[in-house]
């Protein structure tokens, strides 16, 4: 019998009980849903903020939707650049796109997965609008660089946390460094309401913008309210804000637990010929919302896709390669399939004198190699010693295997 692993798919590798339950039905006693009238989306948004040690936060009905409003509240023109990282989730370009901004790759670290400050420094040009950096897998880019640059070229930082609860940067968590730094809740990460999402902020003028972002840019509470702008609705529900904040208050330990199982998996590991643990930022926390394990092919043949599908034979629960190739080549972003035949914003007439953008992987050498040698491991709260035996053993095994030509 293989060993079932916990599934954040499922009950099985997710935390959700009676806490949750509790503050359900408070929601539905209560007979209102709907935050704009509800108190919970506004207790949860609180309780993160001063989680967070910022003074604002507003809840969204995705990860998607935070970063939306995060680009949407620095406002580009049209056709502006913001610079981000070919390696994740298409919610997070599609944000940049769908307010009229071009996306534009900058390579990430083959070690950490992450953008770095040279690497990001290298695609800013005179139209670049701000920077968005993504903390991969809940491992903190190096903030101090990047941060340094961006207050040299006077560029507001997103910091993408979807993956990096808790994560910290020198004692300092992710998402309190840039202007604004955006989170989900969809159904795999640190916490949970199935879907959902948060931006959090310290200027007002940026808080201000992503609450009307929001909620169709309508001035509740104003002497004279309007619908100032163009906003769609993104608001989370009560519902999932009852979910949210119940999952809020187990966040430490559930951390805590993620690292402690992944902590044990790096020292059951090391010493196996040809794989290697994650290569955490100095002085930092990663929170591992996924286990990104790096694969040498030279020593183990058919690196990372050998043996990933190997252990995925054997039970165990991953994705040799995960997102398989830098999201720029998706047909999105590469036909610039985006709205109707306009291929808008990549032409349009603000850049009508701008060099066309040219998606090359041969610019991006550190992303083509990070995705060719990862085998990125499912990670949850759930997983326990004997869990991670057994991952252990069956990495130590299928590395065997290849090393001494058993393809
Ligand atoms: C790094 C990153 N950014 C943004 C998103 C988008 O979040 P959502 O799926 O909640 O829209 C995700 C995940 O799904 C993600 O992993």
């Amino acid at each position: 019998m293989p060993m079932q692993m916990p599934s954040d798919a499922d009950s099985s590798g997710r935390s959700l009980g009676q806490e949750e339950l509790d503050l359900l039905t408070r929601v539905i006693e209560s007979g209102t849903l709907n935050c704009t009238k509800g108190t919970v989306v506004r207790e949860f948004e609180q309780e993160f903020a001063s989680f967070m040690g910022l003074p604002f936060c507003r809840s969204t009905s995705s990860g998607t939707a935070a970063v939306h409003a995060a680009v949407a509240a620095i406002d580009p023109e049209p056709g502006d650049e913001i610079v981000t990282t070919p390696i994740t989730d298409m919610g997070a370009i599609a944000a940049i796109l769908y307010q009229a901004a071009v996306p534009v790759f900058a390579d990430v670290d083959p070690l950490t997965y992450n953008v770095t400050a040279d690497t990001l420094a290298a695609k800013i040009t005179d139209r670049t609008r701000a920077l968005v950096v993504t903390h991969l897998f809940g491992n903190p880019c190096d903030m101090a660089e990047v941060m340094e640059l961006a207050a040299e070229r006077d560029l507001p930082v997103i910091e993408d946390c979807a993956q990096a609860y808790c994560t910290r940067y020198r004692d300092q968590y992710v998402g309190t460094f840039g202007a604004v730094a955006c989170f989900s809740l969809q159904q795999g990460k640190h916490i949970t309401a199935g879907e959902g999402g948060m931006v959090l902020a310290s200027d007002p003028e940026l808080a201000r913008r992503m609450t009307l972002f929001i909620d169709k840019a309508w001035g509740y509470g104003d002497p004279k309210p309007d619908h100032y702008f163009l906003a769609p609705n993104y608001r989370m529900t009560e519902l999932q804000g009852a979910v949210a904040l119940a999952q809020l208050r187990k966040l430490e330990g559930m951390v805590a637990q993620r690292i402690a199982t992944a902590d044990l998996l790096s020292a059951k590991i090391a010493g196996v010929p040809g794989v290697f643990a994650p290569v955490v930022t100095p002085d930092s926390v990663h929170t591992y919302w996924r286990y990104a394990l790096r694969v040498d092919s030279e020593t183990l043949p058919g690196g990372a896709v050998a043996l990933g599908r190997r252990m995925q034979q054997a039970g165990v629960l991953c994705a040799p390669r995960y997102v398989q190739k830098p999201a720029f080549e998706c047909q999105v972003l590469r036909d610039h399939r985006t709205f109707g035949d306009s291929e808008f914003p990549y032409r349009c007439a603000q850049r009508a004198d701008a060099p066309p953008v040219v998606y090359d992987r041969a610019d991006t050498p550190g992303s083509i190699e990070a995705l060719e040698g990862v085998v990125v491991l499912g990670w949850n709260e759930r997983y326990r010693e004997e869990h991670v035996t057994f991952i252990a053993d069956t990495i130590r095994e299928v590395a065997g295997e290849l090393a001494a030509g058993e393809g």
